[in-house]
């Protein structure tokens, strides 16, 4: 079964009077358990992409589908459920909630699946140690460097173990160093757990974890490689 499947997908945005074509008719699939690279330049589309992945945003042409469903029948309740339990999403705008602290952030997507309090106490702590955080974790996001953010994104959108992982420039913040820790924690989940991940990234480290890699320009993928 497909993880993802997309079938000629377009998407324009309109701003005053003009017209960006982001995606120009994108085809792909991803099996599970697979890791791939998402690399382009600045305006290709590499954002859109995942927000139509994930079903944060709908193309205007084309099907998008996760585990075979598509994601632009569902009813909001199903799409509700599909980011709660199938889907890790790190925006590579962060996207924290700024009243909560960077333990209460990766809390929160527990709380919501209506885990008890004991069990989401020690997802967050090993979460934290994981990502580097303890030391910070009663700090809310405008007490954290970008790097601590991007950090605590990262936490929030594995916490859950979703099948799926979209992640927007992870490493955009993080040095060299913090950027392989995590992505060593990618790895290790995508071997032990078999989650999908998809990343955007400028970061050739990155995809040096990725056996997959696809070349957007101008909406559309000019290349794959396969390693
Ligand atoms: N909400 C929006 N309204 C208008 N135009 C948009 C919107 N979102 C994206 N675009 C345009 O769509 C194109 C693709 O943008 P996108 O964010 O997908 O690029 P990207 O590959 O992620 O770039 P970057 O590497 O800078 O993050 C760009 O030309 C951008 O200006
Ligand atoms: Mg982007």
């Amino acid at each position: 079964m497909m993880v993802v499947s997309l079938e000629q997908v377009y998407k324009e945005y309109k701003l005053g009077k003009t017209t960006t074509t982001a995606l120009n008719g994108i085809s792909l699939q991803l099996a599970e358990g697979e890791m791939v690279g998402l690399m382009g330049p600045s305006g290709s589309g590499k954002t859109t992409l995942l927000n139509l992945m994930g079903g944060i945003d709908f193309a205007d042409r084309g099907r998008v589908f996760v585990y075979e469903q598509a994601l632009a029948e569902m009813s909001d309740r199903q799409l509700a459920a599909f980011r709660s339990r199938t889907l890790g999403f790190i925006f590579q705008s962060f996207n924290l909630i700024p009243v909560l602290t960077a333990f209460e952030n990766m809390e929160y997507p527990l709380v919501l699946q209506g885990m008890a309090k004991k069990e989401r106490r020690r997802r967050v702590e090993a979460m934290l140690t994981a990502v580097g955080l303890t030391a910070v974790k009663n700090h809310r996001p405008d007490e954290l460097s970008g790097g601590q953010r991007q950090r605590v994104a990262i936490g929030r959108a594995l916490i859950t173990r979703p099948k799926l992982v979209i992640a927007d420039e992870p490493t955009g913040n993080l040095d060299q160093k913090t950027g392989k820790a995590i992505m060593e924690l990618m790895k290790q989940l995508n071997e032990k757990e078999k989650t999908t991940f998809v990343l955007a990234t400028h970061d050739p480290m990155v995809v040096s974890y990725t056996p997959r890699v696809l070349y957007l320009r101008d909406g559309l993928i000019v290349r794959e490689e396969v390693r």
